[in-house]
């Protein structure tokens, strides 16, 4: 069976590894002609997958990064995985999605299955993607399947990965989902059907919603324990021992990456759409996106103001050790210490680089060094004497 993944990212390409080592001929499609001529060199652009998984999956030829549309109908089986960012008005964008829908459209093949795995709102699939590949295919209704399974996959996770974390698939129909299974199965242990389209994609919203909402709620707590000088860390750790109807979460410069900041919008989206409220969502996105300007406030408190002051930040991915800087919320912690006239830096060696600055050295040349995102590799004693200030904690 041939298969073609669309998007060769954090989400597609350890899917179309995966796919590949399962024994499917893949081709790993993507519209960025960089990335596709690195991968066809047989380096890696994500930290999941080494640079010997690339070169042993082109080597095989099971493998094909390629920016050759015309690969789709040539194709059994296409898997979606582009990005659902949000516009500038923070609202959902879908047009990479409907690009790419689109592009598969133009390409489709008879009794080709689609699987749409980008996280979207109920009722993409059906009332948006679908009507694109009726009318971009010429097909009809039932020549061709759509299905829907939405990612799970957590970069830089080392005890659940693409095979062992269970996967929800849904179908337009019971064939649709059948297939979507059958062809997973080949590489996940555990899949679960759901009855619609529409509960698949809101699994996968509620999950991540789930995950807006605790964590703010621990960053407002953080702030409290603060005033009152105790440690969050050590509160969690105590609420943690119950060993039923208690999940922790940590306190944190805020959430940021592909998801979590982004996904529980596309909820309050849908719910705004039908009049339903989405008040903890709509909370929890305001506290979250006011959390770097509470640490800019603590900094402040600090050092008795920051005009002229040499502040480094220290991690600048929004997760530790990640070099992915999407939706960082230590980007507004910089923009914020700049407002009140400090000299920022920041150090950060799997970034290196980010909006045209570089990455400086962990030095004792800083009159405060705020830890923003906690690399394991981070060596600390190298600030010397410089007063730290942990967005991780309390105290
Ligand atoms: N990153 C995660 O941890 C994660 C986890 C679960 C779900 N998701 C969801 O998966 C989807 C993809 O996210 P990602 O993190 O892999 O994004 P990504 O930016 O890492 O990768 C997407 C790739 O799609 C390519 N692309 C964009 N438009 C295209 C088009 N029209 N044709 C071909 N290629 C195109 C881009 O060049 C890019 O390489 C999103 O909906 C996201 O919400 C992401």
């Amino acid at each position: 069976m041939k298969v073609t993944v669309v998007g060769q990212g954090y989400v597609g390409l350890p899917l179309a590894i995966a796919s590949s080592e399962a024994g499917f001929t893949v081709f790993g499609l993507d519209n960025n002609d960089e990335k596709i001529a690195v991968l066809k060199s047989g380096k890696s652009i994500i930290e999941d997958i080494s640079s010997e998984v690339i070169k042993k999956g082109v080597n095989s030829t099971l493998y094909t990064p390629t920016t050759d549309q015309s690969k789709i109908s040539d194709s059994d089986l296409i898997l979606i995985c582009v990005p659902t960012p949000l516009s500038s008005k923070h609202k959902p964008d879908l047009s990479a999605l409907i690009s790419a829908t689109t592009t598969v459209g133009k390409n489709l093949k008879a009794e080709a299955l689609v699987i749409v795995e980008s996280t979207i709102e109920p009722g993409t699939c059906r009332n948006i993607l679908l009507p694109i590949l009726l009318k971009e295919s010429g097909l009809k209704l039932g020549d061709f399947e759509l299905a829907y399974s939405p990612e799970r996959i957590d970069p830089t996770n080392k005890k659940w990965d693409i095979s062992n974390t269970p996967k929800l698939v849904a179908g337009l129909t019971a064939s649709a989902a059948n297939r979507a299974k059958e062809f997973y199965a080949k590489f996940i242990e555990s899949i679960t059907i759901c009855s619609s389209l529409e509960i698949a994609e809101t699994a996968k919203l509620l999950e991540n919603s789930f995950r807006l909402v605790n964590i703010s709620f621990i960053n407002e707590l953080a702030i409290f324990c603060q005033k009152i000088d105790i440690d969050i860390s050590e509160v969690i750790s105590a609420a943690a021992t119950k060993p039923y109807g208690f999940m922790p979460f940590y306190p944190s410069v805020g959430v940021g990456g592909h998801c979590i900041p982004v996904d529980p919008i596309y909820l309050a989206n849908a719910a705004k759409a039908v009049g339903a409220p989405s008040r903890f969502i709509e909370l929890a996105d305001q506290i979250n996106q006011e959390m770097p300007g509470y640490f800019v406030g603590r900094a402040e408190e600090k050092l008795g103001g920051l005009k002229a002051k040499k502040v480094l930040v220290v991690g600048v991915s929004y997760k530790p050790n990640v070099a992915d800087v999407r939706e960082s919320p230590v980007e507004a912690l910089i923009n914020g210490l700049k407002q009140k006239g400090a000299q920022v830096s920041w150090h950060d060696d799997l970034v290196k680089e980010w909006k045209g600055e570089k990455s400086v050295t962990l030095s004792s040349d800083f009159d405060l060094a705020i830890v923003a995102t906690p690399h394991d590799y981070l060596d600390l004693k190298k600030l010397g004497e410089v007063p730290i200030l942990n967005t991780r904690g309390s105290i």
